[in-house]
């Protein structure tokens, strides 16, 4: 009995050495496909707060409803566990989920059809390797008639493959960096504005977009409203950690991108991903740099002799609320882990969503070098009290234009959308809208009618 023993165990061992390549290059692509994941932030969208990751249910609200992110770990059931690789690579590079039917733009894959095969088979390898989460998807609450997907090959005629960053992105030596900001990072989806159909507007690449309620600035290289005033190396810290002392710390959605993706890219890569947007041409008329207003800490504190009760509210409100860590001169502690609020790209936006945004929810952000943590006052503070408080650290310590009023804090605390060209448009000519739909799909069953009558009618 000896004999086969050993050669069960000779085979096993044979096997292993064959498997052991296979094993390590299976561990390669897993690995290569979490690198990837990261960098394309696939968890900040599949995972609802305090939720298993990537399995889905954060809510996107748009302009006509509310999508769901779906489960994409491995589970069966609920989840992608039973999609091919071609399945997957649809999905991504042609925004075309498991069964055919069109996806929504909320899934960037206008983007995403830009990373490699390659890239996307490995994100798929990272995926599967993780525990399956059993948890079904959400139902999306799409108002009629954005609730019929098939729409939405109307939208890619109009939208896909116009997101990119044209010129710059065709030369060579900025190619890698064009594929992180691009395909990967996706930066455009927040930091341009967007076109009537809700697509990016390609024609101003990277110059300044909206994301539920927080304004995501200017990243053309114009001074100003832009990174002209940055240097590559300062952009690549900011990536890195969030935090560049003297010119802008990251809050909100762009906490979060560096937080869960840019904060995890290897140092070459976020070089070659800041002198790729460095290199990205201007988007807008040259005016100060936002970072550069404010700076006057000693005419500052000059107030304080006679302030007590005479002080205004928003003054009152600073120095009870704000003062403990930004100091009453507005400038902060050296090391920036409490920022000074002059040269502050945030209190020199003449846009004032950001700095109520930051006040109503505070800032926090983890990071392998720095955590960030200020307290959010959306409880302390009444809409009006946070406008007077907003109203006064831009008067003291940034950009004196574009004050804010309680109803406009109210908007913001609520997240309610600003009224997008597309809601006019719906409320003017819904009329309209309504009848392309029923042409749109009359012509679609007509279509399928002919298709199928031509072959023969089983009975
Ligand atoms: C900006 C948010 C966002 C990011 C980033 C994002 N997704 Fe999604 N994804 C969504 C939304 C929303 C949907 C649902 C679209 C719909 O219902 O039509 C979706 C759908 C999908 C689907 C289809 C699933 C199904 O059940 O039909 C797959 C697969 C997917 N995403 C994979 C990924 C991968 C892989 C990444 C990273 C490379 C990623 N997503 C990054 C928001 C996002
Ligand atoms: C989910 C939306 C979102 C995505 C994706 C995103 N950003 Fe941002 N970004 C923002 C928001 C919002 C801010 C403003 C943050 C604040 O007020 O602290 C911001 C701020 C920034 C700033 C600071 C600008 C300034 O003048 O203060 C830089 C630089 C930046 N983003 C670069 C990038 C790059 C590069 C990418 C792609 C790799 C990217 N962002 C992707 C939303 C986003
Ligand atoms: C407990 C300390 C603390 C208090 C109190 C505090 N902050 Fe902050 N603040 C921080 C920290 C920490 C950051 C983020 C630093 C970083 O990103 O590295 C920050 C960031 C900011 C930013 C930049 C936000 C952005 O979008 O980039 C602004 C503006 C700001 N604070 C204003 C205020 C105002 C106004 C008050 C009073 C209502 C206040 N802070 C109270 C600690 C504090």
């Amino acid at each position: 009995m000896v004999f086969p023993m050993k050669t069960m165990i000779g085979g096993f061992a044979a096997g292993l050495l064959f498997a052991l390549p296979a094993m390590s290059q299976d561990q390669d692509q897993v690995a290569r496909g979490k690198y990837v994941a990261t960098a394309a932030d696939c968890v900040a969208c599949h995972t609802a707060p305090g939720g298993k990751p990537f399995a889905g249910g954060l809510p996107f609200k748009t302009p006509m409803g509310t999508i769901y992110a779906p489960n994409i770990t491995p589970d069966p059931a609920t989840g992608i566990g039973n999609w091919t690789d071609a399945q997957f690579l649809r999905a991504l590079h042609d925004g075309i989920g498991a069964n055919g039917e069109r996806l929504y733009p909320a899934f960037p894959y206008t983007a995403f059809a830009g990373i490699s095969d390659e890239d996307a088979l490995a994100v798929k390898a990272y995926l599967f390797s993780l525990p399956p989460s059993v948890q079904k998807n959400h139902e999306n609450e799409m108002q009629f008639p954005y609730n019929i997907r098939f729409l939405m090959s109307f939208w890619n005629i109009l939208n896909f493959k116009n997101s990119g960053s044209q010129s710059v992105a065709q030369q060579a030596d900025l190619a890698r960096g064009a594929y992180l900001a691009d395909a990967l990072g996706h930066c455009a989806e927040c930091h341009s504005p967007r076109n009537l159909t809700m697509g990016v507007d390609s024609s101003k690449y990277l110059g300044g977009g909206a994301v539920d309620g927080w304004t995501a600035f200017n990243l053309s290289s114009s001074k100003g409203e832009g990174l002209g005033g940055w240097t590559t190396a300062e952009l690549a810290q900011y990536l890195k950690t969030g935090n560049v002392a003297g010119k802008a710390q990251a809050a909100g959605p762009m906490a979060e991108v560096v937080e869960n993706s840019t904060s995890h890219l290897s140092d070459d890569d976020l070089n070659a991903l800041a002198t790729f947007i460095k290199a990205v041409p201007e988007q807008a008329a040259s005016g100060p740099d936002r970072f550069s207003f404010g700076g006057h800490p000693t005419d500052i504190t000059g107030y304080r002799a006679d302030a007590g009760q005479h002080a205004s509210e928003g003054e009152q409100l600073f120095v009870a609320a704000c003062a403990t860590c930004h100091m009453l001169s507005g400038s902060g502690v050296k090391d920036g882990a409490y920022p000074s609020l002059f040269h502050n790209s945030v209190t020199g936006a003449s846009n004032p969503d950001n700095l109520v945004m930051a006040v109503l929810h505070g800032v926090e952000r983890r990071g392998s070098i720095n955590d960030a943590s200020m307290p959010a006052f959306e409880d302390e503070f009444d809409d009006r009290q946070v406008a007077s408080l907003v109203n006064y650290v831009k008067d003291m310590f940034g950009n004196p234009q574009g004050k804010v009023d309680a109803a406009e804090v109210h908007r913001l605390r609520l997240n309610q959308l600003a009224p997008s060209p597309i809601d006019t448009l719906m409320k003017v000519g819904g009329g309209i809208a309504a009848a392309v739909v029923i042409i749109a799909l009359a012509a679609f069953f007509w279509f399928r009618r002919r298709s199928t009558s031509a072959s023969p009618q089983p009975l």
